[in-house]
C-alpha cells in the first residue's frame, strides 16, 4: 500500500507497506529515508536529529546530489545540486505483487531551476520497494543543446558500528581522496579508523558492505564511480542535522557519476543511473 501523509509542518512523502518491505519518500527531494525488510533492522541510516524542513536537505536515507557532485564550478551554487532540496511531483504507484510497490516521482526544469542552471530537462526517479530496494534515476535532456551532469545516489547505510564495516569490490581501484586532492590507489578492502572521502573510478562490480552477521550488495548500471563517505569525529561535530557520534553508526557508499565520469546529454537524449540494494547474510 502506498499513502501519501505529510508531517506536522506540512512536509509531505508516499509511507510505503507491502509483505516484504517498509518504505518511506520524501516528495522534496524525491528522497527516500526509510528502507526496511519486515522484521530486519532499517538498510538505510537516518539521523535521530534530521530537518524535515522545505529548503533543507534531509541528513540519512538517500540524497539525490543532480545535476552536479560536490561543488559546482561556480562556489555560489548549492553544494550536490538542487535536486535534493527541490520539490518533485507524484506521478504514479503500483502494486505487481504483494511483495512488491513501484513509485514514479518526476522533477522538471522551472524558474528557479532555469536560474541556477539553464537547462531545460526532465528527471524521473523510478523506485521499486521489495525483497530488494531499486532506484532508477533517469535524466532526459529535454533542450535544444547538450549539457553535462555529474550525480550521485548518495545512500546513508546503517552499520552496528563503524569499526565492525569493510567495502569490498574496491581493490586495485584508482581514487580521488577529497581530504588530501591527491590520487591514489585502493589496496584491499576499505576499513575506518578516521575521516574517509574518496571518489573511486572505474567501478563496474558489486560492492558489498560487510558488517558482521550482514551484508549490503549495491549493484549499479550506468555508472563507473562509487563515493565512500565517513565524517568521522571532527566533521560529524561540524556538520549540520547529525549527532556528533553518528559517524558511528552510519556509512555512505553512493553510486555515482561522478569527476571524470561525468556524463555529457545531447539534446533530447536519455541516461539512467540504476542501483539495487540488497542484503546477505
Ligand atoms: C559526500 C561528500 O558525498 O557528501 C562529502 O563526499 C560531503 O565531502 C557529504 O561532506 C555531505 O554533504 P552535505 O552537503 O549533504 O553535507
Amino acid at each position: 500500500m502506498v499513502t501519501r501523509k505529510q508531517l506536522k509542518n506540512g512536509f509531505e512523502y508516499l509511507d510505503i507497506s507491502n509483505e516484504s518491505s517498509t518504505a518511506k519518500i520524501a516528495l522534496q527531494g524525491g528522497h527516500i529515508f526509510h528502507y526496511a525488510r519486515v522484521n530486519e533492522a532499517p538498510i538505510l541510516w537516518l539521523s535521530e536529529i534530521s530537518d524535515f524542513e522545505a529548503g533543507k536537505a534531509i541528513r540519512g536515507g538517500i540524497p539525490i546530489c543532480w545535476p552536479w557532485f560536490g561543488m559546482s564550478e561556480n562556489p555560489e551554487l548549492p553544494q550536490h545540486g538542487f535536486a535534493r532540496t527541490s520539490m518533485w511531483e507524484f506521478i504514479s504507484t503500483s502494486e505487481p505483487d504483494a511483495r512488491s510497490s513501484e513509485i514514479t516521482l518526476r522533477l522538471e526544469h522551472s524558474k528557479a531551476s532555469l536560474e541556477l542552471w539553464p537547462f531545460r530537462f526532465e528527471l524521473l526517479l523510478h523506485v521499486r520497494v521489495s525483497d530488494t530496494l531499486s532506484l532508477e534515476l533517469k535524466t532526459i535532456n529535454r533542450d535544444d543543446k547538450a549539457f553535462k551532469i555529474t550525480q550521485a545516489l548518495h545512500s546513508y547505510f546503517q552499520v552496528s558500528h563503524i569499526s565492525n564495516v569493510s567495502v569490498k569490490g574496491l581493490d586495485a581501484k584508482p581514487y580521488f581522496d577529497a581530504l588530501t586532492q591527491k590520487t591514489s590507489q585502493q589496496i584491499g578492502d576499505v576499513t575506518f579508523d578516521q575521516e574517509v572521502d574518496r571518489v573511486y573510478q572505474d567501478v563496474h562490480q558489486p560492492l558489498i558492505l560487510r558488517d558482521r552477521e550482514r551484508g549490503i550488495v549495491i549493484e549499479t548500471q550506468g555508472s563507473a564511480s562509487a563515493i565512500v563517505w565517513n565524517p568521522w569525529i571532527d566533521k560529524c561535530a561540524r556538520m549540520s542535522a547529525i549527532q556528533d557520534d553518528a559517524y558511528q553508526r552510519m556509512l555512505c557508499i553512493e553510486s555515482a557519476n561522478a569527476r571524470e565520469d561525468a556524463h555529457l546529454l545531447q539534446a533530447q537524449f536519455s541516461h539512467s543511473l540504476i542501483a539495487t540494494i540488497r542484503t546477505i547474510s
